[in-house]
């Protein structure tokens, strides 16, 4: 027997107990003597003690030979410590350690196993194992083990089933690139490891299922962010006979059993938003409502004067800084610097300041009165001691540009709490979205996602204007999730592909399994998928998904731990027929 208890178990009442412990040495004392280890396992750390009263001459030497790290068995009574540690809660004990067995040495750690290591992201990731015995990383794997499971529950109790659907497939676009699969059997072929599920939870549907859920591995070949990684996990769900309005309610539940079950925190119905409606108002479609700053549209207001920059942009947008009237010259500067970088792209920032004597002062004063500036203060909702910022020019990217502007400053001044949490639904999507690089219309959501009734027609006409039954769910400026009701019938999906550039032909290459299964008694269905990894950092009150995943890979992604993706020999290449086509 290895143990009888765990590190993190034993207190005042196992006093005069004799107890078996195993773990790692944390770290070690060495009075002469006395002899202090820390002792640590997942569940805790105890201090074993060893005296040179009550201890073997040669257990003390062999004490003092633990390392940091070293995997180490003991044996010992349970005592009262003199000094208690009020931080611990094995803090009132101690062991007297009576038999002392190492059963594996360590090297020294590249960085301190500790909740503030010296450690930098790098070698961290490389020694990631160790890094996972580290407080700060396990507790966050574990968090995320209850979030799953809590999930699982709560859906088994609503009848969803959980079924597993194939890693290798055929292509499924949802936007991102493959990771493809060379098939050994089939010369020159290929499989495609899934963007999501999509097709066959739909064809779980046609095949009667009802109600499936499945938390699962995703693949997408796109560049990396804080909140992406190639491969991460979903909850995804698909329901049969439902419209929007019951999607959005059954996963609302889930969000809010979450919260409750997760963060001991109750929250009301949740609001929605239509897409345009979050564009105007917040500039993105994923807005962070926990704070406010709206956008004000000040195309009325400012463009009567011969301020050119206003009078020629499509649109002029401002937000107003809660008590911004206290920035500096130098401040304001440093802001209007920030919306400049490349990778904001703004041209320039207006700026006025709400004095607290009610006289507005700006940096366009030249073309604008006080009545006019009076104006803006009221689109934008400034008080007195407030800072209006203006941004102008094509409406999608000042949009975009404000949008960034309002998460910098409500960073800045910590209006972002992790600890508090705002969710709301963006609904009603547009359909389609122009793609500039390949000049054509592609499928906001994915090819699957049915149009809004009565409007398909528009597709002919007005492309770009037609909705979906297409929804997210976002939580604290984060999209942790998105669906839509989906196409059911092979005419429609048809015309859809069509709109989409494909000819017959592919369409029936790429999706003939699917429009044939809907000649079988498709019946209407709908769904959603949840990223999981970020539901779960932001829960935990993070929004660095990497911080929640086991074995994350790095911005490049690559898996520094087991140096991944690497070449592959020559005879394993020419077993999946690639060598040829490879340059020397
Ligand atoms: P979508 O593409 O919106 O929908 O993905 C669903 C959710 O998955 C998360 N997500 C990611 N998380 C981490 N890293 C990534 N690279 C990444 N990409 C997406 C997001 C997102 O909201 N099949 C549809 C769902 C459906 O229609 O039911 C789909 O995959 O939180």
């Amino acid at each position: 027997m290895y143990r009888s208890h765990t590190c993190g178990e034993l207190r005042k009442n196992h006093c005069n107990e004799t107890v078996t412990l195993s773990g790692w040495v944390q770290k070690s004392r060495d009075k002469g003597f006395m002899i202090w280890v820390d002792l640590r396992d997942r569940y805790g750390i105890t201090q074993l003690m060893f005296d040179e009263e009550r201890t073997p001459k040669e257990m003390m030497e062999k004490a003092r030979t633990l390392g940091r790290e070293f995997v180490i068995q003991v044996t010992g009574n349970v005592i009262e410590r003199v000094s208690k540690n009020p931080n611990l809660p094995t803090g009132d004990i101690e062991i007297l350690v009576t038999e002392l067995t190492v059963l594996n040495e360590s090297l020294v750690p590249p960085f301190t196993i500790e909740d503030k290591t010296d450690g930098g992201e790098d070698l961290r990731m490389k020694y990631r194992y160790l890094d996972i015995r580290r407080n700060p990383v396990r507790e966050n794997l574990i968090f995320r083990h209850k979030v799953s499971m809590a999930v699982r529950n709560y859906l088994s109790n609503l009848d969803f089933i959980e079924v597993e659907t194939p890693y290798l497939i055929k292509s499924t676009p949802e936007g991102a690139r493959d990771f493809v699969v060379p098939s050994r059997m089939n010369e020159g072929q290929f499989y495609a490891l899934p963007q999501s599920p999509q097709t066959f939870k739909q064809l779980l549907m046609v095949g009667g299922m009802d109600k499936y859920f499945q938390i699962v591995k995703c693949f997408r070949d796109e560049d990396l962010r804080a909140d992406r990684q190639p491969e991460f996990t979903q909850i995804d769900c698909e329901m049969a006979f439902v419209e929007q309005e019951d999607i959005l309610n059954a996963f609302e539940g889930l969000t809010k059993y979450l919260l409750k079950e997760i963060n001991n925190v109750e929250i009301g119905d949740f609001p929605r938003m239509t897409y345009d409606d979050a564009m105007k108002r917040y500039g993105n479609d994923k807005p962070d409502i926990r704070f406010g700053m709206e956008f004000g549209e000040l195309n009325e207001v400012a463009q009567h004067k011969d301020f050119k920059v206003f009078n020629q942009a499509e649109l002029v947008v401002g937000i107003a800084i809660p008590e911004g009237n206290s920035y500096s010259r130098k401040e304001i500067d440093k802001i209007i610097d920030w919306v400049r970088r490349p990778q904001v792209g703004a041209l320039g920032m207006v700026y006025v300041r709400c004095n607290e004597d009610g006289i507005f002062k700006s940096s366009v004063d030249k073309f604008y009165d006080q009545e006019d500036l009076a104006k803006w203060a009221e689109k934008t909702d400034a008080k007195s001691g407030d800072l209006i910022c203006v941004l102008s020019g094509e409406t999608n990217k000042v949009r975009a540009q404000l949008s960034a502007l309002r998460m910098e400053i409500a960073e800045r001044k910590g209006l972002r709490k992790s600890n508090e949490f705002a969710p709301l639904w963006v609904i009603d999507f547009p359909l389609l979205e122009w793609d500039e690089d390949s000049a054509r219309f592609h499928a906001m959501h994915h090819p699957f996602t049915s149009p809004k009734p009565g409007q398909i027609e528009l597709l002919d006409t007005n492309p770009g204007e037609v909705k979906a039954n297409a929804y997210d769910l976002v939580l604290n400026g984060n999209e942790i999730g998105g669906g839509s009701i989906r196409i059911h019938d092979k005419e429609t999906q048809a015309i859809m592909l069509r709109h989409l550039g494909f000819s017959e032909e592919e369409a029936v290459a790429q999706f003939g399994f699917l429009m044939d299964a809907f000649q079988f008694g498709a019946p209407p269905h709908g769904g959603i998928a949840f990223g999981l990894d970020r539901l779960v950092s932001i829960l935990g009150g993070q929004e660095t998904i990497r911080d929640f995943i086991a074995f994350p890979k790095n911005n490049s992604g690559r898996d520094v731990m087991i140096d991944a993706p690497s070449p592959l020999d020559k005879l394993q290449l020419d077993e999946l027929s690639l060598a040829l086509n490879l340059k020397p």
